[in-house]
């Protein structure tokens, strides 16, 4: 080997060598920041959440069933109920919505003494508690985005009439659910239709969050998808407008 070829051998060596110990350092430090994020949000699990999802993550918390609305969510095994996605499988966004926003209803706090980051990290640990326990559910589909349907909208007689047709099988001809039928959700536990005449709704009340509730259904529970073959944006618009009209 001549002398220029040694030097060229060296100098590949190094530019090799520096940049094995960069991707190195850089996994490493990655690594790093992922289990120092996994610990942070173990910790505000542990204080904010646990006592009504368990420590495990499994619904059981020494708070759940204190009252018989409190069923906290079984995170491990199953689905999330309040999404935006077209097969069913939540969007971290769904997930981080419900924490930000709480689920009053039931008694479930919004997050407020966490910061903006602090609500992201706490998201992420739930997902990876339902990636333990249901290690086979696919990615999240695409979201169902808000319509802006052209031509006319739907008296409200219209749609009492798409709801008497769609909905009152469940939540009754009068929204109430006062005679509805006794269903169990994915955990076989007893899950009744909603009173739509308060006008609590646990995933959120803006028209967005109603419009995905009717397209996307409420997995885990009976509660079905309506898809655009079997009811129109203008139908949908029009029921989220008598959903309102039943509360006023
Ligand atoms: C006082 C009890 C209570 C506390 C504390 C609580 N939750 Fe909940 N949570 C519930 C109940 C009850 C439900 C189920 C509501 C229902 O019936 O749909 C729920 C549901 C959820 C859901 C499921 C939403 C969906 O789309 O299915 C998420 C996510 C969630 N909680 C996150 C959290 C996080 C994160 C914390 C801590 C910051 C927390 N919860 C603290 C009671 C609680
Ligand atoms: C097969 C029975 C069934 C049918 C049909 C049905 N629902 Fe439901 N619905 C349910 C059940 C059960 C729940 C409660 C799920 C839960 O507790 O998480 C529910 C909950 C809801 C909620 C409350 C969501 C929230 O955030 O609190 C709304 C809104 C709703 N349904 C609207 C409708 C509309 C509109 C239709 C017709 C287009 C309809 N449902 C048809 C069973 C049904």
């Amino acid at each position: 080997m001549t002398i220029t070829q040694k030097s060229v051998l060296l100098a590949v060596c190094t530019f090799l060598g520096t940049w094995l110990v960069f991707l190195g350092t850089e996994s490493l430090w990655a690594h790093a920041q992922q289990s120092q994020s996994t610990d942070e949000g173990a910790r505000l699990y542990q204080r904010d959440c646990a006592a009504c999802h368990g420590v495990v993550g499994d619904g059981a918390g020494k708070l759940a069933g204190t009252v018989a609305s409190l069923v906290p969510r079984n995170f491990r095994e199953e689905p999330f109920r309040f999404i935006s996605t077209k097969n069913g499988v939540a969007f971290r966004e769904d997930i981080l919505r419900t924490i930000r926003r709480g689920i009053p209803e039931v008694g479930m706090p919004p997050a407020l003494l966490c910061s903006p980051e602090e609500q992201e990290v706490l998201a992420d640990y739930v997902i990876g508690l339902h990636q333990q326990g249901s290690p086979d559910e696919d990615a999240p589909g695409a979201q169902w985005k808000f319509p802006s349907p052209q031509g006319n909208r739907q008296t409200l007689e219209e749609s009492q009439a798409v709801f008497t047709a769609n909905c009152s099988v469940c939540h009754g001809p009068d929204g109430t659910a006062k005679n509805a039928p006794a269903f169990s959700d994915s955990l076989g536990r007893l899950v009744k239709p909603r009173d739509l005449t308060v006008g609590d709704f646990y995933g959120g009340a803006t028209d967005l969050d109603l419009y995905w509730r009717i397209r996307c259904g409420i997995p885990g529970t009976v509660m079905p998808a309506f898809s655009k073959e079997q009811l129109t944006d203008v139908q949908v618009l029009g029921l989220i407008q008598y959903l309102r009209s039943l509360s006023e």
